[in-house]
């Protein structure tokens, strides 16, 4: 065999065995590089003949020329190896089933919230917020509820930190105390409106937690309650019929659902009535059920609202959402709002 053909069997056997890109690169050092083999061979023409030159340079050129051709070829071959194993380490089994996420959703009693919200929002009452650690002078003495009312002992409740002896803090027992706090900033805000004689009417609701030491199947120490008030010159007891009548029946989606106003007392209202309603149709048929109290709002409260009781009239009412929610979705115990099991939630979504 021609010397040449030795010299390019090696490399390409040299280059064959080199198993990554490095080994490669040592291997064309051994041929091409400035020691290497065809380096060598191309010095020796130096110390031929002219005539001989010629031939032997091109036969070297040749040589040359096929190791590189070797070289790029087994380049190429190991970067697609490469490749190859890079691709097997990161392979993903598209057939396995995704990382599912349950989707969250809102508590039933929010969902009635909401509910309670856009349907009162509808009829222009503005929602406001107030908290749940309230005075003693909120929660009752404002209310016509004086410190010895019998009506305190009803609303048992836990008392904080924070307060005097004479004036507690406490968990609110009920929403009634934002009556006052919405009014008083109502009229502070339409103060020349009042001046001059033409108030624009408080129409609201506030919904939140409030809280009790009561604890069974249908009361928790922590519930809601929905208050609504509306205060105008002439607002009629009429109007709470009919706006809470059209209330009933937008929530529980049924126009045959009758209301019966029983005569009732609480301190901050003058007369006084529990909403009771009924339905005329499906599994709660033909049974009063109380959803709110409500009465016109007692001129004692006008006053602490900072209105003059013989100009301005109110009518009031509070609501319990969370009983709203169970006659809605006919679920029995109210504790199950309250545990956090997700079987019980997930089926409100
Ligand atoms: N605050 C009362 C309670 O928790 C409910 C209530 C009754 C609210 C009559 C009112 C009302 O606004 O007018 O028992």
């Amino acid at each position: 065999m021609n010397e040449l053909n030795v010299v390019v069997d090696a490399a390409k056997a040299a280059f064959e065995r080199a198993g990554t890109p490095a080994d490669l690169e040592n291997a064309k050092a051994q041929f091409l590089g400035k020691t290497g083999r065809v380096t060598e061979l191309m010095k020796g023409l130096a110390a031929l003949p002219v005539d001989e030159k010629k031939s032997r340079g091109a036969a070297i050129n040749q040589a040359k020329q096929a190791i590189e051709d070797a070289l790029n070829a087994r380049r190429q071959a190991l970067a697609e190896i490469e490749l190859q194993a890079q691709l097997q380490a990161e392979a993903l089994d598209v057939t396995l089933p995704g990382r599912q996420r349950g989707a969250g959703g809102l508590h039933p009693v929010s969902l009635t919230l909401e509910r309670i919200e856009a349907i009162f929002g509808s009829m222009g009452f503005a929602v406001a917020q107030g908290p749940e650690i309230e005075t003693d002078w909120f929660n009752f003495t404002a209310l016509n509820t004086p410190e010895d009312h019998p009506a305190r002992s009803m609303h048992d409740t836990f008392y904080v930190e924070g307060g005097s002896a004479a004036a507690p803090n406490l968990l609110r027992t009920h929403t009634s105390p934002m009556q006052i706090r919405y009014a008083v900033q109502h009229v502070k805000k339409h103060q020349a409106a009042i001046a001059a004689g033409s108030m624009p009417e408080i129409r609201v609701i506030a919904p939140g937690r409030t809280y009790r030491v009561d604890s069974d199947a249908t009361h928790s120490p922590m519930f809601h309650q929905c208050e609504g008030l509306w205060v105008g010159e002439n607002v009629s007891f009429k109007d709470l019929k009919y706006v809470f009548t059209d209330f009933c029946r937008t929530f529980f989606e049924s126009d045959d659902l009758v209301l019966r106003f029983r005569p009732s007392f609480f301190p901050f209202t003058e007369p006084s009535a529990e909403i009771d309603i009924q339905f005329q149709s499906g599994p709660l048929a033909g049974r009063w059920l109380e959803v709110a109290g409500s009465g016109q709002v007692h001129p004692n409260v006008v006053r602490n609202m900072g209105l003059d009781p013989e100009k301005y009239i109110g009518f009031a009412f509070g609501m319990g959402p969370d009983r709203l929610t169970m006659l809605r979705y006919g679920v029995n115990d109210l504790r199950l709002f309250f545990d956090g099991d997700i079987r019980f939630l997930s089926q409100f979504q």
